[in-house]
């Protein structure tokens, strides 16, 4: 089968990993890709939201398979135009990424279908959206509609600061047209997870759980980023709880979607809270996270390109999958300053050296070619994300830490404390 991987992240560099060890793939595209994932694919210089160039490509290049990675290509409608040309496709129409791109859509859809989620009102005016502050009170959490690069959320401690985050998306537009609209809603307290499941449109096969740390510094400190590392699974989800969210969460959901004309096909993932009055929604996105999914394809022993095709022509009711027994840890490096200001082309060694230790895999999430052999510059704010599988996580976690220790990058950092929580 001839491969097209859309995307240039950790992410994307792992579905080309995970799908380049099928015995089906025959040739893997990947647009617009990194230098690590130039090792595994050939990349091609378009970029991952230049829908018409993306098609052209498929069609000309009789793509038998595109896997769509990030949420701005599904936004920008990439699955609906590939599907206008007959290029099956992993990823759901861009009406069905609303579950991730509209979080006004999304509580409205759980809300219907009696799917557990915070407690919440949809504001387009701000005076009224700050009346509601003022009379519910802090903690408090502001929430722009739409996508704003995981920025958009403020989880308010105080009344004042939930009011300047109105002020920001609504009055100031920090975030344009994704935040005219905001929900705002009621602060859930407990341990967070996220769960994935391939759907095919009708029918939700589990894939894995994992747990992500979100914010830039040890210790959970600091501005929140796209995630600074994950492990998989995630202890705190027990098969019971499992069963639980498949059928009181991710089940509704996708009747429902199918229901409402825009059935959702592709990875589903859903961000919990584990309450004390059981798993409750926080987010839903409409594609695999990063990173992950970096710590998640480490684990699976199927085909994973096998499981792609089926979800996307639909047979999902009928397959299962097989994972390895292992926990896999990843630790995200990224340049000095991120998520702020940073630099780029700064050198980067030792990344062949981490391959080679025990259980260590290196995806690549924003590098570039070197001049100097074996070496790369970096390119982007999360540079790096070294996973490793171990038989506990305290294992994956050393193994993890190794592969980082092993690699030669001063203009880089990262967090030291990835799968704290797990390990207490
Ligand atoms: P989201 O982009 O909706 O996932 O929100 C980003 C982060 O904000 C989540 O991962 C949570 O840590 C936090 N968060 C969002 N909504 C809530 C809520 N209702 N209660 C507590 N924390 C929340
Ligand atoms: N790591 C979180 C995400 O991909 O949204």
């Amino acid at each position: 089968m001839r491969i097209l991987v859309v995307g240039s992240g950790g992410r994307e560099h792992a579905l080309v990993w995970a799908i380049a060890g099928s015995p089906l793939a025959t040739d893997i595209y990947c647009a617009p890709g990194n230098a690590g994932i130039a090792e595994d694919a050939i990349c091609v210089d378009i970029a991952a939201t230049d829908v018409p160039a993306l098609v052209r490509f498929a069609v000309k290049e009789r793509i038998d398979l595109v896997v769509i990675g990030p949420e701005a290509a599904l936004e920008a409608g990439l699955a609906d135009a590939l599907a206008a040309e007959s290029v099956l496709a992993f990823g759901p129409s861009k009406a069905a990424a609303a579950i991730e791109t509209s979080k006004g859509y999304m509580k409205d859809l759980c809300a219907r279908v009696g799917v557990p989620t915070a407690d919440y009102r949809r504001f387009t005016d701000a005076d009224k959206a700050a009346a509601y502050v003022r009379e519910r009170g802090a903690p408090i959490v502001v929430k722009a509609d739409g996508l704003a690069a995981g920025k958009g959320v403020v989880v308010a401690e105080t009344v004042e600061e939930a009011l300047a985050a109105v002020d920001a998306c609504m009055r100031d537009a920090a975030f344009g047209a994704a935040g005219a609209e905001v929900v705002i809603e009621e602060f859930m307290a407990g341990e967070e997870v996220s769960f994935f499941a391939l759907v095919d449109g009708e029918d939700a096969l589990p894939f894995a759980s994992a747990q992500d740390h979100k914010r830039a510094f040890d210790g959970d400190q600091g501005p929140n980023t796209g995630g600074m590392g994950a492990y998989s699974p995630a202890p705190a989800m027990t098969p019971a709880l499992e069963q639980q969210v498949l059928t009181e969460i991710i089940e509704p959901i996708v009747a429902a979607m199918k229901a409402d004309g825009r059935p959702f096909k592709g990875v589903l993932f859903a961000g919990l809270m584990l309450t004390a009055d059981g798993p409750k929604v926080v987010e839903f996105n409409a594609r695999f996270g990063d990173p992950e999914a970096q710590s998640i394809l480490t684990r699976l022993r199927s085909d994973f390109l096998t499981a792609l095709v089926v979800a996307a022509e639909g047979g999902l009711k009928h397959f299962d999958l097989r994972w390895r027994d292992e926990t896999a840890m990843t630790v995200v490096m990224a340049t000095n300053g991120y998520p702020g200001p940073y630099g780029a082309g700064s050198l980067i060694r030792g990344v062949a050296d981490a391959e080679a230790l025990p259980g260590v895999t290196v995806f690549h999430a924003g590098t570039r070619q070197s001049t100097e052999a074996g070496a790369y510059e970096a390119a982007g704010g999360r540079v790096l994300a070294v996973t490793a599988l171990g038989e506990t996580v305290r294992e994956a976690r050393d193994r993890a830490y190794a592969g980082v220790a092993a690699i030669d990058w001063p203009d880089g950092f990262c967090r030291t404390d990835i799968g704290w929580r797990a390990l207490d």
